[in-house]
C-alpha cells in the first residue's frame, strides 16, 4: 500500500467518478482496447455492463491517412456507448495528428495512443510498444495530437519492454509534459504479451510519478483485482479479457468496490448477452459477416461449458442468427 501526502491510499481505493481532461466518467472502470473484440457491439455491452469508459480496437493512422474504408468503419461510434475513446496507432506525428482529427470528427470523447502493442508487424513500423524505446518521438506524437484536436489525448503503454525493466515513471512524465490527459498502464512487459503477473510495485512508481490519472491494467477479473490496482495508487482500472468472458464484470467489480456483493452472472444470462451481441453485430456488419466477426469471441463465451469444443466448432460454420440461437439455446436455460 503506498503513502501519498501522509494519507493511506486504501481510503481512495474505491469506485468513484473520474474526469479525464474535462470528460466526466461515471466511474473509474474502463474497458481495455482489444483488436478484433472491442467493436461497437461489444462496447455497448460493456457500457450496459457498467463500464465508465470504453475504448475501440486500435486503428491504423496510416490506413486512415490513405482513406482505408475498413479503418474508417472502425471509427464509427453508436449513440449508446459514450464516453468512448478511439485508439490509434502509428509512428509518424503528422499521420497521428490526422488520425486524432478523424477520431474527433467521428465523435470520440477521447483519442488514445497505442504505445504498448507487442505484435511484430506493429513494432517493425516503429509503432505500439516500439514507441516506448523512443520517448522523444512519443512526446512529439502526443504534443502534435494535442495541438490538432480539442478532445483529450491519452496514452496506453507497458511497464517495460522486458521483464525487470521499469520504464513507466519516465514515460508517464513524458506523456504528462507533452499534454496527455491520462495513461493506461499495462503491468506486464511487452515481451510477455498478455500472460504472467503484473508488476504492482512498478505500477505504483508510475502512478506516483504524475498527476494525471493512471488506469492500472492487466489481469483484473474482480473487485479484489481492481482494488490492488487502486491501492497501488492508480486512479482507475482497465479490464480486458475478463470483460470478454462477462461484459457485466464492471458492475460486479463496482458492487465489490462499494462494499456490496453482486451475484456473478449466470451462464444463461451470459449467453443471452452473447446473443444480444450477435444481434448488434448483425446490425452493424450484416448477419453473415457479423457472425464471422464474432468467431474470435466465441471461445471466451463458451469457456468451461459442457460441449464447448463442439459448439465452438459448429459456431465457425454459422451463417444466420437463427442458427446461432438454435446452437446456443442449450446454454440459455436455467
Ligand atoms: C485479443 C486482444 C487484443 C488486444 N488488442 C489491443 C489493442 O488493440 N490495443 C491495445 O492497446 N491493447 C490491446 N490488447 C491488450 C489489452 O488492452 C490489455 O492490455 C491486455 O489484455 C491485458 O489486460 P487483461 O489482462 O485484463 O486482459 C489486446 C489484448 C487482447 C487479448
Amino acid at each position: 500500500m503506498t503513502q501519498k501526502n501522509g494519507l493511506n491510499e486504501s481510503r481512495f481505493a474505491s469506485l468513484r467518478p473520474l474526469s479525464i481532461g474535462g470528460v466526466r466518467l461515471k466511474n473509474n472502470l474502463a474497458l481495455a482496447p482489444m483488436a478484433g473484440i472491442t467493436n461497437a457491439a461489444f462496447r455497448i455491452l460493456a457500457v450496459e455492463g457498467g463500464a465508465g469508459l470504453v475504448v475501440t480496437e486500435m486503428v491504423s493512422a496510416e490506413s486512415l491517412k490513405y482513406g482505408n474504408k475498413k479503418s474508417f468503419k472502425m471509427l464509427e461510434l453508436l449513440p449508446g456507448e459514450h464516453p468512448a475513446a478511439i485508439q490509434v496507432f502509428g509512428a509518424d506525428p503528422s499521420s497521428m495528428a490526422l488520425a486524432a482529427q478523424a477520431a474527433e470528427r467521428a465523435g470520440a470523447d477521447l483519442v488514445d495512443i497505442n504505445a504498448g502493442c507487442p505484435v511484430k508487424k506493429v513494432l517493425r513500423s516503429g509503432a505500439g510498444a516500439a514507441l516506448m524505446k523512443t520517448p522523444l518521438l512519443l512526446g512529439d506524437i502526443i504534443s502534435r495530437m494535442v495541438k490538432s484536436v480539442k478532445i483529450p489525448v491519452t496514452v496506453k503503454f507497458r511497464v517495460g519492454l522486458t521483464i525487470g525493466e521499469n520504464l513507466g515513471p519516465l514515460l508517464a512524465r513524458v506523456c504528462e509534459e507533452a499534454g496527455a490527459a491520462a495513461i493506461t498502464l499495462h503491468g506486464r512487459p511487452a515481451s510477455q504479451f498478455h500472460t504472467g503477473p503484473v508488476n504492482l510495485a512498478y505500477m505504483a512508481e508510475t502512478a506516483a510519478a504524475v498527476k494525471i490519472p493512471v488506469f492500472g491494467n492487466g489481469g483484473v477479473e474482480d473487485a479484489a483485482g481492481a482494488r490492488a490496482m487502486l491501492e497501488a495508487g492508480c486512479a482507475g482500472a482497465a479490464v480486458g479479457r475478463a470483460a470478454v468472458f462477462n461484459p457485466a464484470v464492471f458492475s460486479e467489480i463496482a458492487a465489490g468496490l462499494s462494499g456490496g456483493l453482486s451475484a456473478p452472472l449466470s451462464t444463461a444470462a451470459r449467453m443471452k448477452l452473447f446473443l444480444r451481441f450477435l444481434e448488434l453485430n448483425a446490425g452493424i456488419y450484416g448477419e453473415e459477416h457479423g457472425l464471422a466477426r464474432a468467431r474470435k469471441l466465441v471461445g471466451y463465451w463458451l469457456k468451461g461449458l459442457p460441449g464447448a469444443a463442439g459448439a465452438r466448432g459448429a459456431f465457425m460454420r454459422l451463417k444466420t442468427l437463427k442458427e446461432a440461437e438454435a446452437l446456443l439455446i442449450q446454454y440459455t436455460k436455467g
